[in-house]
């Protein structure tokens, strides 16, 4: 097992990541002195895998445990389930000494993760994530939400968990999508902040994700230490956390272009983080090179088809959405060398429009 340290003071946590934990689960719960009751909040698709394993530990540590699934899919991320979490929680007499357990991917860890911070005023609540984007991404930092139906991620909270457990183990059940998706958050790392670590992945990384166990659990550890550190030193994203939006922003608008039902989070983030390199490049901030690098490897996680039915208007109107706008500026993070990255608010709309044109004319030669 390796293990971590997100650095926040009085809310410092741990990150654990190793093979067998989900049955440790009970016992590392006793170390973090949970009263009351807890709640498992999970989904459909990984209580029947997990939900036994975890459970039990718990129980056989003491604990009066439930256990709520929840359909799974973006769409449950809302205020519908978030009640459902509250009126079980209200259910069950749970009290501010109580906890919840986000068993599951990025839509349980985030819906969750919002519950246990408005519940009472918070309680507290560990991250058990099931993916590969999970584990790399959206179970470290304390960023908690659901969404609104004009936007993702609008209603939410900086709430940050006691533990975040990653059992590698997990990811044998995860369908290669799910695979890529994480990956793809993966070389976002390398590019934004570590170029040994991307010259690593440029070197082991193989499109089929049939890399060892040990692969897996660097890649993992990489990627949580370089979020922890830039998380550690900007919880709130008054600056340098922005950086891990590399990709996003154009990512968010192919999502939304595509009603969020074509991408999973990180295969538009493939595409965000290919035409925010190409602008970079178009830009001068970025030798060709590197480029070709970047590319290189993108192409290597794998792209998913681009979608037939959408343009470059819609795309750009999805920037209109984003929710790191300042007024009227689209934040662009864009690299500047493989390992460094730069915040620009002034990237004009024109030059944007120009990247996706060319894409599309690219793209429409296969
Ligand atoms: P997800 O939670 O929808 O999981 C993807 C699919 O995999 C689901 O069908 C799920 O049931 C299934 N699954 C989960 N674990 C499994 C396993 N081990 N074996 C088999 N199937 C499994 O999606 P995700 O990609 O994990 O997360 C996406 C969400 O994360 C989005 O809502 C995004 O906004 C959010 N996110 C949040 C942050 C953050 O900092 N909070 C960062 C990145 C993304
Ligand atoms: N996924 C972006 C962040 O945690 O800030």
């Amino acid at each position: 097992m390796k293990e971590l340290k997100v650095d926040l003071g009085a809310r410092s946590y741990p990150i654990k990541i190793g093979s067998n934990l989900l049955q440790t689960l009970g016992e590392e719960l006793k170390n973090l002195s949970f009263g009351g009751k807890l709640l498992v909040v999970t989904d459909e698709n990984v209580y029947p895998l997990y939900g036994k394993t975890c459970l039990e530990s718990l129980k056989n540590s003491g604990f009066k445990v439930d256990v709520l699934v929840m359909p799974p899919g973006e769409g449950t991320k809302g205020w519908f389930y978030a009640e459902k979490i509250f009126s079980r929680a209200l259910d069950l007499g749970m009290d501010r000494d109580s906890g919840i357990v986000a068993l599951g991917g990025g839509v349980i860890g985030d819906l969750a993760g919002f519950a246990a911070a408005t519940y009472m005023r918070g309680v507290s609540y560990v991250q058990v994530p099931t993916t590969l984007l999970a584990q790399v991404d959206s179970s470290v930092g304390g960023k908690v939400a659901i969404n609104h139906p004009r936007g993702k991620n609008m209603i939410g909270a900086f709430y940050q968990p006691l533990l975040v457990l990653v059992d590698l183990d997990t990811l044998n059940t995860l369908p290669f999508r799910e695979l890529r998706s994480g990956m793809a958050e993966v070389v976002k790392y390398g590019i934004i902040r570590d170029a040994s670590f991307f010259n690593t992945l440029y070197t082991a990384l193989d499109p089929t994700f049939s890399q060892e166990k040990e692969f897996f659990q660097d890649t993992v550890y990489r990627s949580c230490a370089i979020k922890a550190e830039i998380v550690s030193a900007d919880e709130r994203e008054g600056g340098l956390r922005a950086i891990l939006n590399f990709g996003h922003t154009l990512g968010h608008a192919l999502e939304a272009a595509t009603r969020y039902s074509y991408f999973n989070h990180g295969e538009a983030v493939n595409y965000g983080m290919l035409l925010a390199s190409r602008l970079a490049h178009r830009e001068g901030l970025l030798r060709k090179t590197e480029l070709d690098l970047i590319e290189d490897l993108l192409y290597r996680v794998g792209f998913l088809e681009f979608p037939q039915n959408i343009n470059v208007k819609d795309i750009v109107q999805g920037l209109k959405y984003d929710k790191k706008r300042k007024g009227e500026k689209t934040i662009f993070i864009l690299p500047e060398k493989i390992g460094r990255v730069g915040i620009y608010d002034n990237i004009a709309e024109e030059k944007v429009e120009k990247i996706l044109k060319d894409f599309f004319k690219e793209f429409n030669k296969y």
